[in-house]
């Protein structure tokens, strides 16, 4: 099976024994306590689920700096994005302290982890935006990935951590949230070689669906993971349990059994398009999979980022030998009306722009909140049921 990154074995860091878990837990109402960022409650998440390998913890701050200049630590691991805590509310907590951190996202917040604090560094405001600046290609506020970065603070909390709970993923999508270390074990035990991962946070439209498909037969593979991130959005996109449910019915009608792995990750959308494609792929090799789909503005927002700029940095920016999982690059796909069926646009090249069925993401979001099922070719009948219902109840509370 293909290894982890930087590593023998998974390095998950979520407490499972049950008698240290007992005494951490124990232990961390006595110590001070910090309510951290999402950003870094998911970090956390990550990091306790072992899809983070080898990380022991979040980085400092000449870490953290190298990470987005250059996509390799001090230390010469490749990683390619900062894995910080970031605070404003840290006054008081001094390195060499053992800290609570506090989930911002669980109603009470409950401690989440145990940190060892090596160094409290305060980053410049230079710094934060050399770090947006590398991170998400651009400093404009209007980014949501820069907005959440910038919005953090300027505490710099570093060093390792002990996990003792997954967040809210676990209680909410107990179905769907998988750790690295249970997607690895299912995949060995359903003797899979070659599997492909399919990164999503949108329902699956007819599009998603063949690219998945295309992807499994031009590799060959066993299966397909899709793996849904189930943690925060930008406000409009499509909230997890309704993306859940509409990627399930379409596996379960669409797809031969024992095909497909559908499961999830808690981590929060970032919007950094190339920097999160080869985080996305490093954190599924980590999963065991040996080849990541990356489309069209894959991890991207708005116009922030060209079509296959996150195809191209990994022929610019991730050093041969960095990883051993391989992405699987998709052109541009749609339904060609011309032959009748989905189609990847380099393989069309004789078609013009009207021969496809293309519609915008607010044109089907106006025909779902109006009722209107999108055109077959787009969008499968049960999915946009699903999608429907979910519109007419959102645009009946607006
Ligand atoms: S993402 O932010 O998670 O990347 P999304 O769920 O929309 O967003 O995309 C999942 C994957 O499908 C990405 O690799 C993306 O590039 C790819 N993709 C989505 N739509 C298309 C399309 N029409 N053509 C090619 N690739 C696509």
């Amino acid at each position: 099976m293909i290894k982890p990154h930087g590593a023998d074995a998974l390095i998950p860091l979520f407490v499972s024994d049950a008698e240290q878990h007992k005494a951490l837990t124990a232990e961390a109402e006595t110590l001070p306590s910090l309510l951290v960022s999402s950003a870094a409650a998911a970090n956390a998440v990550m990091l306790g689920a072992g899809y983070f390998t080898p990380l022991k913890g979040y980085m400092n701050l000449a870490d953290s700096l190298a990470v987005a200049k250059d996509l390799c630590t001090t230390d010469g691991l490749f990683w390619p994005v900062p894995i910080v805590n970031l605070s404003k509310d840290a006054q008081g907590i001094t390195a060499g302290q053992r800290i609570a951190l506090r989930d911002p996202n669980v109603e009470g917040n409950p401690v989440l982890a145990i940190m060892d604090v090596e160094a409290v560094e305060t980053v410049s405001a230079e710094q934060i935006d050399f770090m947006a600046e590398n991170i998400f290609g651009t400093l404009d506020e209007k980014h949501p990935g820069v907005q959440t970065f910038k919005g953090q603070g300027n505490t710099l909390l570093s060093g390792p951590i002990q996990v003792l709970n997954f967040s809210y993923f676990q209680a909410d999508f107990p179905e769907t949230f998988r750790t690295a270390v249970e997607i690895r074990n299912e995949i060995a035990e359903r003797g899979w070689n070659k599997v492909v991962a399919f990164q999503t946070r949108n329902p699956m439209h007819r599009a998603h669906e063949e690219l998945c498909r295309m992807a499994m037969d031009d590799l060959g593979t066993d299966g397909i993971l899709i793996h849904m991130l189930l943690g925060q959005l930008k406000p409009g996109d499509i909230p997890a349990h309704v993306r859940d449910a509409s990627i399930r019915k379409m596996v379960d009608v669409y797809f031969p059994k024992n095909t497909v792995m559908i499961t999830g990750y808690g981590f929060d959308m970032l919007y950094a398009g190339p920097r999160e494609a080869v985080l996305h792929a490093l954190f599924r090799q980590n999963c065991g999979c040996t080849h990541l789909i990356v489309g069209r503005d894959h991890a991207g927002v708005g116009d922030y980022y060209g079509g296959f700029d996150a195809q191209t940095i990994f022929d610019e920016k991730v050093p041969a030998g960095a990883m051993d999982i391989e992405i699987y690059r998709a052109d541009h796909t749609a339904y060609s009306k011309k032959l009748d069926k989905v189609v990847m646009m380099r393989d069309a090249p004789d078609h013009e722009k009207e021969d496809f069925v293309l519609l915008s993401g607010t044109k089907v979001r106006e025909m779902l909140g109006a009722g209107i099922a999108p055109p077959p070719e787009f969008s499968r009948p049960e999915v946009a049921k699903i999608l429907m219902d979910y519109y007419q109840i959102e645009d009946a509370k607006a």
